[in-house]
């Protein structure tokens, strides 16, 4: 998944825009975009537009926290209208995922559907101990299908006026959870996806953005507007070279036998290049550049 978008779930007209917005996944939020007082009325939507959503369109939903005493509230409403994962805000470890994992069972029985074909994303670093904790999450649970961090939640948390500095950088503290969550999204061998860029109407910010954590590991990320995910998806698109690059690596490994190194046009390339690669052309695959 290259973009998730937000769509608050008791927002009857952003729900209907979200799913036309060509995003990898949709995420009905049930959480913080949605005031307390809504939140019954926000269950009811997510679960009306989770059934009506157009064939083929992914949708998550982002419960409310294990803490709140409404995680169980929002799994019945939304479980039986099947969506394809959740989002679990506020996660503090791998313990917290394999909670909701129990409830998720208990439910999707009870909805009558397979154990264990709805995801969990979590967000791992909304807490000081959340971000000290990340190590948890490999082999947590099968559901497990990514990680993803928040950058203010934890400003709110440890009390930073500001998440940025004056030229518009993370501070080291953020910028350690961004990296414990790559650490460990590549521990739990699952995706890391970056997290929301608030300013919705600088798209430029937005791509640099996107560049930087393209380059750095993360392979999709969050959007709260519809005009940030095109963004999103092109720069988290494989291009059409680095395809071909790949292409023509795993053809020079596969033409050497079993070798564990190869030559390509005066370059030296091992297997951490050709995992490389052949993860390169999966993210291809998965984006539909590449049959
Ligand atoms: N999903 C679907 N539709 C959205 C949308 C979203 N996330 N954000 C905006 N839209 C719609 C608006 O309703 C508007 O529709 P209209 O043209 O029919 O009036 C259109 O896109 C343009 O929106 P715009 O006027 O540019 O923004 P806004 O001021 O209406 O909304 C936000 C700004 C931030 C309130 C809105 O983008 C939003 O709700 N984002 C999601 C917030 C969220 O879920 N946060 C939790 C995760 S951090
Ligand atoms: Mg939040």
């Amino acid at each position: 998944m290259r973009s998730l978008l937000f769509v608050p779930g008791d927002s009857e007209k952003k729900l209907e825009k979200g799913f036309s917005a060509r995003a990898d996944a949709v995420i009905v939020d049930l959480e913080d975009s949605v005031a307390p007082a809504n939140k019954p009325k926000a269950r009811t939507l997510a679960g009306e537009a989770i059934r009506a959503r157009p064939s083929g369109h992914r949708v998550y939903v982002r419960v409310n926290d294990l803490t709140t005493g409404l995680t169980d509230a929002d799994l019945a409403a939304v479980v039986p209208a099947k969506p394809d994962g959740l989002i679990l805000p506020k996660s503090q470890g791998g313990a917290d995922v394999q909670q909701l994992s129990t409830k998720l069972r208990v439910a999707e029985i009870e909805a009558g559907l397979p154990d264990g074909g709805i995801a969990i994303l979590p967000i791992i670093t909304e807490t000081g101990l959340a971000t000290l904790s990340t190590a948890t999450y490999a082999g947590c649970s099968p559901r497990l299908v990514g990680l993803t961090w928040g950058a203010e939640d934890l400003a709110a948390e440890i009390g930073a006026q500001t998440n940025r500095d004056a030229h518009g950088r993370y501070t080291d503290v953020f910028r350690l959870a961004r990296s414990v969550t790559l650490l460990a999204a590549s521990a739990s061998v699952v995706a890391a996806i970056d997290t929301v860029h608030v300013d919705f109407r600088d798209l430029d910010t937005l791509r640099t953005e996107c560049l930087e954590a393209e380059r750095d590991g993360f392979t999709g990320k969050l959007a709260i507007h519809p005009a940030q995910v095109s963004v999103i998806n092109e720069v988290f698109t494989p291009s059409r070279e680095a395809v071909e690059q790949a292409q023509a690596l795993v053809a020079a490994f596969a033409d050497a036998g079993n070798a564990g190194v190869v030559a390509l046009e005066g370059r030296m390339y091992d297997i951490p290049h050709l995992k490389r690669a052949q993860r390169l052309l999966s993210r291809a695959r998965d984006a539909g550049v590449l049959a």
